[in-house]
Formats: structure tokens, C-alpha cells, sequence
């Protein structure tokens, strides 16, 4: 049931039935080469692109425009993937090297390449700390956050319709514990840049999906519980986003997470696209081919991971080569790791044909009776690191039910709430009131619905007090 349903919604397939159908028809009616054509088309899941799709997924690579004149590399590109993402070429500092004069000499390279192989393109990166123009470095303030506008709108302008995802901002967050955003130039414009930056993004091309795309989330930490945080809220307050990127850079000093399966799910669970954008893993052999093949396992466990992209073809291609951290070596050579992810695609679970849903319908608890009189209860949920947590409180109606409610919690002394999504709060330190918005205020008698916040200091202990209207 699951692999025809697999078949069924695969665009470059042929059921096998019809597949040995047609090849016996034309057989000996037709050129050898158009037979051989037939069966490479046929071929189902013994290429990444093709075992991809069978999964309803896509498999993609880094591409460097410079490298499109190298025949083994561009063989290995047009027979394996069907994504690219430019490495360097759409990035601030190649698309706009002097102030408002745009090039896209060698981005356009890359995307005439994958238009005419029947890859789709993954942009990369509209607004990021790194790779900016000398003139933009030297920007503050206003200009440059007019400056960033104008860069967001022209490129995602020049290329709109041709664009699968954008990487609308990238490593935005800063490493370590606090969860806090990474200083940079654009960051010192003001807290409201990255929701800035794509909303420009969604009005220059409204068919793209919007990314933010950061390395060390892949698993659940600090770094990872802000973006969450982050993208909780954009979601509550309609900044247009429709996924988040994992770049995946892997080695031994940074294994792949115990939890990265569960990291993808719950941002999935937020009802937007998880991606796995710039995968590599440094080392060799067994122990690479296995964490690759984890990878996979985990994106194709959770359905709205869309696809996979690896940071390059070849181990000499890769931006960290002695790490040997792709899936092919130096002459071309398919490695262990290949096999491994290539196995693993064929094995994994198709998505299923219908979704589970992306955010749970509020549960309603065994009828255990409700204080009588209570309008509501509040209880509180905890992840901490040092230094900050985020909290869910979950509101839990009482035999009325309720038309609005209101938790208040009680922060300790030099305690700071940074954020909060699905509810609205008051004050920022001490008591805290979180109050429902527009549409989580109505629940049935003993219905319970979500909210939660981010703070840096000393998580609250206790339980939050609930008033009912
Ligand atoms: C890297 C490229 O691979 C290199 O060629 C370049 O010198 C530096 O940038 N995270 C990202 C990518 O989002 O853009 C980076 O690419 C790798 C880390």
C-alpha cells in the first residue's frame, strides 16, 4: 500500500508493470539508444534525485558555477540531484558588489544549468552577517537596513518563479547558552530585521518558500529553542514563513544529535517545511556511511521534511575537504556513505498521501470534575539551559468553559520574558499576565489550548494562576 502510493505521486516514474510493457513494444522497433533512454528513465531508486522522489522528496547539492565546465562534476550533478542551491554566487557580496549595481552573471549560470536538467533551485542567502559587499560591512542604521530591503527586494525580484526556497536569513543566532541573537551590523538595526527581510522577500516573489536557515539547531538547544521561539511567533503574528533550514555540518567534535529527529519534528509541528540544507559529514567509511544514513532516516520520518541537499559533489569540492565529508571521492567514486544514503532513501517511509496534522487539536482530558467554580488552571512546562528556558503553559478550562483567560506567572528576581507566542503579554519581569489572543480565547468546558515564552534567567517554579472571562 505505502510503495504504490509512493509510485502514484512520483512525477518521473514508471510503474514496473507498464515499464516492461513498453520496453518489450519498442524493442527492436526503435534505436538502441532510445531503449537504454527507456531504461535510465525506468530506473527508480538507484539515483539520490529518483529515490528521493519516490519519497515525495527532493535530494540537492552545493554548486559552484565555476565548476559547471568540469565534465565529471557536472555527469555526477545532471545523474544524482535534482535541487542546487548556489554555494557563493547568490550571496550579498557576489549579487551586489557595488551599491545598487546587480550581478548575476555566474547565479545565472546556476539556475540556466538546473532549468534546463529539471532541477529546481534552492536560493541562498538573501540577508546574512557573512559574504556582504565591503560597502555594506561599513553601513549602520537606517541606510543599512534600506540597503538590506533594497538587496532582498532586487535579487528575489530577478529571479522570481524560478526560486523552490529562499534562504531569506541566515545564522541569525548566536552560539552558546543564552539563546540571545548574534551581534552583527543588521542585527544593530533593530530586533525587527529578520521579520523585515522577509516580508520583503514574500512580496518580490510570493511563490517561493521562505526560509531561515542556521547551523548548530539540528539539535534541540539553546541556539535551537530561540529559533523555535523565533518562529513560534512569526507564525502567531503572520511574518510570512514556510520553513526552516537545517544546515547540518557534522564531524566528530559535533556528532548528529540523539534528537535530531525529534528537533526536525517539532519545528515541522509548528505547521511550516522542515529542509536539510547543507549537509556534510566529516570522516570516512562505516562510521560516515552510518551518520549519513541517520540523516536520512530522520528526514524521511518526519513528513514535512521536504528534501535533503548535501554542501558539494566531491570530497575535493567541499568547502572543508581534508574532512572528506561527501558522498564522493575525489575522482567521482561513489563512497560507502553514498550507499548508505542511498539505501537508506530506498528504505525509508514515503510521506504519507494524507499528513497528519500539523498543529494537535486541542485534547480534551478524562471528565475528571472541575473545581467548582474555577474558571480555568494553568500548568507550566519547562526546557531550561544556563542562563534561559522556554516555558509552555497549558490553560485548561473549567466547567464553563471560556470566552478569553489570562495566566500570570510570577518571574524571580532578574528574570526577563523575551518573547512569547499564542498569547499576549504584559510586562516583561516580576508578575508577568499572559493574556489569549484572538483565536485561542474560546474553549468548551475542560478544552485546554498552548501558549509559551522565552526567557533568560531563572525559570518561574510554580504553577501559573488562571482568571476566566
Ligand atoms: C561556504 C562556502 O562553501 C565556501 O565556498 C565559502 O568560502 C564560505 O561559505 N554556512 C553557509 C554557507 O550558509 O553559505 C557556507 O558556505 C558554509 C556555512
Amino acid at each position: 500500500m505505502s510503495s504504490s502510493t509512493a509510485r502514484d505521486r512520483g512525477s518521473a516514474r514508471v510503474r514496473p508493470d507498464r515499464r516492461a510493457a513498453l520496453v518489450s513494444a519498442t524493442v527492436g522497433t526503435v534505436a538502441a539508444g532510445m531503449v537504454l533512454a527507456l531504461a535510465t528513465a525506468a530506473s527508480a531508486g538507484t539515483t539520490l534525485a529518483t529515490s528521493a522522489a519516490e519519497k515525495g522528496r527532493y535530494f540537492g547539492t552545493a554548486v559552484a558555477a565555476n565548476k559547471l565546465s568540469d565534465s565529471t562534476y557536472v555527469g555526477i550533478l545532471n545523474r544524482e540531484f535534482n535541487m542546487v542551491t548556489p554555494e557563493n554566487e547568490m550571496k550579498w557580496d557576489a549579487t551586489e558588489p557595488s551599491q545598487g549595481q546587480f550581478t548575476y552573471t555566474s547565479a545565472d549560470r546556476i539556475v540556466s544549468h538546473a532549468q534546463a536538467n529539471g532541477m529546481r533551485v534552492r536560493g541562498h542567502a538573501l540577508a546574512w552577517h557573512s559574504q556582504q559587499p565591503g560597502w555594506a560591512q561599513n553601513l549602520s542604521g537606517s541606510a543599512l537596513r534600506s540597503a538590506m530591503v533594497n538587496h532582498v527586494t532586487q535579487v528575489a525580484t530577478h529571479y522570481k518563479g524560478k526560486i523552490h526556497s529562499w534562504d531569506v536569513v541566515n545564522e541569525a543566532f548566536a552560539d552558546g547558552g543564552n539563546g540571545a541573537r548574534r551581534d552583527s551590523n543588521l542585527q544593530r538595526t533593530g530586533n525587527d530585521w529578520i521579520e523585515v527581510a522577509f516580508r520583503a522577500a514574500r512580496t518580490a516573489d510570493p511563490s517561493a518558500k521562505l526560509c531561515y536557515n542556521d547551523y548548530n539547531t539540528d539539535g534541540q538547544n539553546a541556539k535551537s529553542n530561540a529559533v523555535y521561539a523565533m518562529v513560534s511567533d512569526f507564525k502567531a503574528r503572520g511574518v510570512p514563513i514556510d520553513c526552516v533550514g537545517f544546515q547540518s555540518h557534522f564531524n566528530s567534535a559535533s556528532p548528529v544529535p540523539g534528537d535530531y529527529q525529534a528537533n526536525l519534528q517539532r519545528f515541522a509541528n509548528l505547521g511550516l517545511d522542515v529542509q536539510i540544507t547543507e549537509l556534510d559529514i566529516e570522516g570516512s567509511g562505516t562510521a560516515q556511511a552510518n551518520s549519513y544514513a541517520t540523516v536520512v532516516r530522520a528526514c524521511l520520518a518526519v513528513s514535512r521534511c521536504t528534501g535533503i541537499s548535501v554542501w558539494g559533489i566531491r570530497d575535493t569540492d567541499s568547502w572543508r575537504a581534508s574532512g572528506t565529508p561527501l558522498l564522493f571521492d575525489g575522482n567521482g567514486n561513489k563512497k560507502a556513505a553514498y550507499t548508505a544514503t542511498l539505501d537508506a532513501l530506498n528504505s525509508g517511509t514515503p510521506i504519507p498521501t494524507t499528513p497528519p496534522p500539523t498543529t494537535p487539536p486541542p485534547t480534551t482530558p478524562p471528565p475528571t470534575t472541575p473545581p467548582p467554580g474555577a474558571g480555568c488552571t494553568a500548568s507550566l512546562s519547562l526546557q531550561t539551559w544556563t542562563g534561559g528556558f522556554v516555558a509552555t503553559v497549558r490553560v485548561t478550562a473549567g466547567s464553563s468553559g471560556t470566552n478569553g483567560w489570562a495566566a500570570t506567572v510570577t518571574l524571580p528576581s532578574g528574570t526577563a520574558v523575551t518573547n512569547a507566542w499564542n498569547a499576549q503579554s504584559s510586562g516583561t519581569t516580576g508578575t508577568v499576565r499572559f493574556a489569549n489572543v484572538a483565536y485561542n480565547g474560546r474553549l468548551t468546558a475542560g478544552q485546554s489550548t498552548e501558549f509559551g515564552f522565552q526567557g533568560v534567567g531563572t525559570p518561574p517554579a510554580g504553577t501559573p494562576s488562571c482568571t476566566a472571562s
